[in-house]
This record gives C-alpha cells, sequence and structure tokens, in this order.
C-alpha cells in the first residue's frame, strides 16, 4: 500500500498474529509503549486484536509495518486519535522485532506516515507521546521533523520511579516547506 525507501504501512493480514503476540508480550518492548504496567496479552486477545484491524472508525487506523526487502512483518504504526475540529492527529509506531532497531526503519515508517497523513487527511498537525527515558524515539521524531511541544511531568512510573512524558509535533505548513 504505502511504500518508503525501506518499508510498506499495509493492511494486518491473520499471518502477522504470532509475530504481533510475540511482539506485545515482549517486556522490553513494551517498556517503551505502555504507559504503566504491561500485563501480558493471551494469544486469543491478540488474535481477535489483529481481526479487527482494517475497520477504518473516524480516521483512525493501524499499519502493520512490512520490510521491503525481506517481506517481513516487523512492527505496527497508525493514527490513534483524530479530532477534526481542530485537524490535529496522533501517531504511534512500534517496530518490534529488535534486529530492525537503529536501521532506519523507525524514520523511513513515520516519515512515510506523515506523508500519508498530511497528503490524504487534510490534517494541520501530527504530534505523538514518548517516554523522556526514550532517546532513540526522539531522535528519530527530530530526523523526521518533529519538535517538542510539551513535557508532561512525571506522567509514567517505571521500574520504581517516575519518568516524564515528551510530546512533539510537526505541523502540515512546516512539513510543506520542507521547513523541518
Ligand atoms: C523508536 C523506534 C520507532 C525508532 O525506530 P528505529 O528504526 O530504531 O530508529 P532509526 O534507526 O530510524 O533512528 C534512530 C536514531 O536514534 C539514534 N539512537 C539509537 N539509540 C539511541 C540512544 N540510546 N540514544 C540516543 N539516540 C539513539 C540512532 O543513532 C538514530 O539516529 P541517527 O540516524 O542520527 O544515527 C524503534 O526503535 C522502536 O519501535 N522501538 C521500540 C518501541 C518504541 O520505542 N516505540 C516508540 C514509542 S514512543
Amino acid at each position: 500500500m504505502y511504500r518508503g525507501e525501506k518499508v510498506l504501512l499495509r493492511a494486518y493480514k491473520s499471518d502477522d498474529t504470532e509475530k504481533a503476540y510475540e511482539y506485545v508480550n515482549d517486556a522490553e518492548l513494551m517498556r517503551y509503549l505502555s504507559p504503566n504496567v504491561a500485563f501480558p496479552m493471551t494469544y486469543k486477545e491478540e488474535k481477535e486484536w489483529v481481526e479487527a484491524q482494517g475497520q477504518n472508525k473516524d480516521g483512525t487506523y493501524n499499519f502493520a509495518i512490512e520490510d521491503l526487502e525481506s517481506g517481513r512483518y516487523i512492527g505496527g504504526c497508525g493514527i490513534n486519535e483524530v479530532n477534526w475540529l481542530t485537524r490535529v492527529v496522533t501517531v504511534g509506531i512500534m517496530i518490534g522485532d529488535k534486529d530492525y532497531w537503529g536501521r532506519g526503519y523507525g524514520t523511513d515508517t513515520m516519515n512515510t506516515l506523515i506523508k500519508f497523513i498530511f497528503s490524504n487527511m487534510n490534517v494541520n498537525k501530527i504530534k505523538l507521546y514518548t517516554f523522556s527515558f526514550n532517546e532513540r524515539a526522539q531522535r528519530c521524531y527530530e530526523k523526521c521533523g518533529f519538535k517538542v511541544e510539551g513535557i508532561l511531568k512525571e506522567e509514567v512510573f517505571k521500574d520504581g520511579q517516575y519518568y516524564d512524558e515528551v510530546i512533539m509535533s510537526i505541523f502540515k505548513n512546516q512539513w510543506d516547506q520542507g521547513d523541518i
């Protein structure tokens, strides 16, 4: 469907369930994603989640990320929230296969998602939330043109301590002008 330089953003398939189940139960991965406690998911729950994808609800949508070279399903990204009054969307991303971390796949995925949203959805701003300790994610988003917009102090509790949550955003006019 939507093609970047390294990835394809496509609909979920039932074949993705096995890997999706593995990713969602990986504690190291979930530390970056779950705001609080990441409880384990059952195979049945994950299967139902995969099967429920593909339903576009008011503009929200989850894409599976496929590595163009190997054809492997390596993670997911999506439009989690849309405010059609203010034209602001919230996005999220997860490269579930750790062999793919730090190799430019997140940046290519996010650039492809940004292009899809600004080219097709008539949106003014894309925002996302990330944890203060997730420096790899922040660097990835900066490379795509996101800037820090705000900090929610001590919003997250992990491993016995509080962390801030960082809000980052990118505006359509900056993206249009390449001013990022
Ligand atoms: C966050 C994530 C999407 C980034 O994708 P990625 O493919 O790993 O990132 P990229 O390789 O495109 O870019 C990462 C950048 O951060 C840098 N980086 C890597 N580890 C870092 C660290 N510990 N501290 C600072 N920078 C780091 C890389 O060098 C690279 O920058 P560079 O190109 O200037 O050298 C991916 O790692 C991921 O899904 N992680 C687990 C789940 C997660 O954190 N999701 C995001 C929740 S907000």
